[in-house]
């Protein structure tokens, strides 16, 4: 349904789409972008505009469409059309060799096959449906038969083709001919996305996920797409099927189509005619596992003939024609010193294991976060005990569990603290709750949190302010909430630790600089619970100001889409607190950014605020009332009669009366082109005009 709209417009939109579409497909599948992601922006914001204009344009397969719809209530189920089966896991080449033979009494001897090994991603396992080549349906496993339909989260992921087109040479293969298909394969978070987020979480005092696996999984069933949108998640594909079989004859050509049409396989997979090429192969992807961007757990060994795969058959789990060899965890046994307890931004109590140091995947692991009290209730860790320590490549070491047989007697159970290590004061648990807070805001290791929180790289971006100097600065009372940063002199900097006045003077021009941050920095830099990154910029986006949004009810916060309950309260609270207020009002006055630039931009900017024009005569290049409504439109006021209150008498042709009353009270008098100067002069300050009325009411303060 294009009609009615011009045919270059539907022209340029098919190429957006097009270009669009194929440079997701190079950044996202081949990791080999063509053009910067400002570019890419730029094509995807004209693409969006144009949809905008016409309605009529936007289709569910366009690339603005990835997010779409409401948050859902819950997930509908699906039944599979074959049963997502797992696989049968070993852990040594004596039973990959146990495999082999087994395949090979249930081929005979005489049948010849061969292997195709992929990586065993650690992800969760879904099947895509496509109908007439477009994705209609995402189902999770779930228990292998029936799996939660998770469509609009898996639309948002950039390498998951919402339309497929051939990719791959045009004699690779032919189109697809088939009604419908199923692409199965493993939903991950990459490595670099799990540690951005979960440093997003500790930030906003959120609990941390242990593994990429686990996030992604908890991403996967997240109720809103645009929550899902920001995590980053990716897919490789591993399996074909049209009908419930794989339509090749081989599991190769079917990875050869999914590669041709535009899904992410992973380039990895091997064909291994020998047992020897099977060890030689996996032996090395362990051996490198730590230096992949995403986590494998193993080597999947899959008999590549589809028609040999059919007469093997599967048992109830398991097909017989495939195994996990399954990859050693990283793990090591060492001694547990001591659990220290430390105190983050939000005032959380957080118990570290302080470890004997011991290597693990290529580094020295000391230290590791116990989480919380029920978590070591669960492991039941003493001081002194030998613990299990895990890591994979880059992520944090955890400890998975206590060596009995090393415990010597009975030591004593670790208890949290009733009283801040820090400062003494009261720690309290709410009821329901698995975190311990300190209850006091003038907690010195809360004022660090927050002002390393407030300095960091997203938020102001203050370079050089760290976690030493920081130390300093508030264990010498130079500093006691974010706003003595910009109360700081070069008298108060130099005498601190390893600071000459060299650096003070960058330290300085740092923080002055870090005064024009976005409002929406500004806004995510206050630490506020649960306001990372991009709520703060929904929220910048929505209010506009530090004003309105304080004064924003729970109700007004939880109206706006991605606002739940759980950020309005917190909000809601933010801004009631009195310490809070002062300090909105400290850093107002000290000239930090407290509305949005595009609010400012979309505000019509009134330089005639408080003019008063009065027209006579006719202009040459302006109706009347185009003139009194060009004043109007910059805040000036047109007045029909010349008085004490006028500003300017604006005379064209044939001048009244007026021109002469205006000489004799001493009135500016313009004629046309002085006036049109004006008027351009005064345009040009108040910036672009805005078709879209702007929802925002001006800054009050
Ligand atoms: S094939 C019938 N290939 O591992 C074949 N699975 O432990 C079933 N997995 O449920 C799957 N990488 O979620 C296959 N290259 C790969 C895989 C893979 C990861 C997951 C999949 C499966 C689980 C079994």
């Amino acid at each position: 349904m294009e009609t009615g709209i011009p045919a270059q417009i539907l022209e340029e939109a098919d190429f957006l789409r097009k270009e669009i579409r194929r440079h997701e497909y190079l950044y996202y599948v081949c990791d080999a972008p063509e053009i910067s992601d400002r570019e890419f922006d730029r094509l995807m914001e004209r693409l969006k505009r144009l949809e905008e204009e016409n309605p009529a344009l936007v289709r569910p397969d366009s690339p603005t469409q990835r997010v779409g719809g409401e948050p859902r209530a819950e997930f509908e189920t699906f039944r599979h059309s074959a049963p997502l089966l797992s696989l049968d896991n070993c852990y040594s080449f004596q039973e990959v060799a146990e495999f082999d033979e087994r395949v090979r009494k249930g081929l005979g001897p005489e049948t010849e096959y061969s292997y195709l090994l992929e990586l065993k991603i650690d992800g969760l396992s879904i099947a895509l449906h496509y109908e007439k080549g477009q994705l209609v349906q995402a189902v999770t496993r779930g228990d292998g038969f029936q799996g939660e339909v998770v469509t609009a989260n898996v639309r948002t992921i950039r390498s998951v083709p919402l339309q497929v087109a051939r990719r791959g040479p045009e004699d690779s293969f032919s189109p697809p001919e088939w009604e419908r298909f199923e692409v199965r394969g493993e939903i991950f978070m990459p490595r670099k996305e799990f540690a951005r987020l979960n440093r997003e979480r500790e930030m906003e005092g959120e609990s941390l996920f242990a593994n990429p696996r686990n996030s992604a999984a908890g991403t996967l069933r997240t109720l809103n797409p645009k929550v899902v949108a920001h995590r980053g998640l990716d897919m490789f594909c591993y399996g074909l099927l049209v009908d419930g079989r794989p339509p090749f004859e081989t599991q190769i050509q079917c990875m050869d189509w999914l590669h041709a049409f535009g899904f992410k396989i992973n380039r990895e997979s091997t064909l291994c005619r020998t047992l020897a090429d099977v060890q030689a192969k996996a032996e090395e992807w362990e051996a490198a596992r730590a230096d992949l961007p995403y986590e494998v757990d193993g080597a999947v060994l899959k008999v590549n003939q589809v028609r040999l795969q059919e007469r093997l058959g599967s048992t109830s789990k398991f097909p017989r024609w495939a195994i996990a060899l399954k990859f050693q965890a990283h793990q090591v046994t060492t001694r547990l010193q001591d659990i220290s307890v430390q105190v983050g931004r939000t005032g959380a109590l957080t118990p570290v294991a302080e470890l004997e140091p011991v290597r693990v995947c290529g580094t020295t692991v000391s230290r590791a976060t116990l989480h919380n009290q029920d978590e070591i209730r669960r492991l039941d860790v003493r001081p002194g005990d030998f613990v299990v320590v895990e890591k994979g490549g880059d992520v944090i070491p955890k400890i998975v569990s206590v060596d009995l047989s090393l415990r010597e007697g009975n030591p004593p159970e670790f208890a949290m603290p009733l009283f801040c290590p820090v400062c003494r004061s009261a720690v309290f648990r709410p009821e329901g709750e698995v975190v311990s807070r300190c209850v006091s805001q003038e907690c010195p290791a809360r004022i660090k949190g927050n002002l390393f929180h407030f300095a960091s790289r997203r938020a102001m971006n203050v370079d050089g302010l760290g976690d030493a100097l920081i130390d300093q600065l508030v264990d010498q009372g130079l500093v006691g909430d974010i706003g003595d940063l910009y109360l700081l002199s070069r008298e108060k900097l130099i005498g601190l630790e390893r600071m000459g006045p060299k650096s003070a003077d960058n330290l300085l021009a740092e923080i002055e600089a870090s005064k024009k941050s976005d409002f929406s920095r500004l806004l995510y830099g206050l630490g506020i619970r649960f306001v990372g990154e991009r709520v703060a910029k929904v929220l910048a986006e929505h209010f506009g100001s530090m004003d309105r949004l304080s004064a924003a009810s729970p109700g007004e916060l939880e109206a706006i889409p991605e606002i739940g309950p759980r950020i309005a309260d917190s909000v809601h609270f933010f801004f009631r607190q009195p310490q809070n207020q002062d300090l909105l009002v400290k850093l107002g006055q000290l000239g930090l950014r407290m509305e949005s630039e595009c609010s400012v931009r979309r505000l019509p900017r009134l330089p005639w605020k408080g003019l008063t024009f009065v027209l006579t005569g006719t202009l040459e290049s302006l109706a009347r009332e185009e003139a009194h409504a060009a004043i109007e439109s910059l805040g000036g006021k047109a007045s029909s009669a010349v008085s004490k209150k006028t500003s300017y008498l604006v005379a064209g042709k044939d001048p009244g009366s007026k021109l002469t009353k205006a000489r004799q009270m001493g009135v500016t008098v313009l004629e046309e082109e002085p006036f049109l100067a004006l008027l351009a002069e005064a345009r040009a300050v108040a910036g672009p005009e805005e078709t879209d009325p702007s929802p925002i009411p001006p800054y009050r303060g």
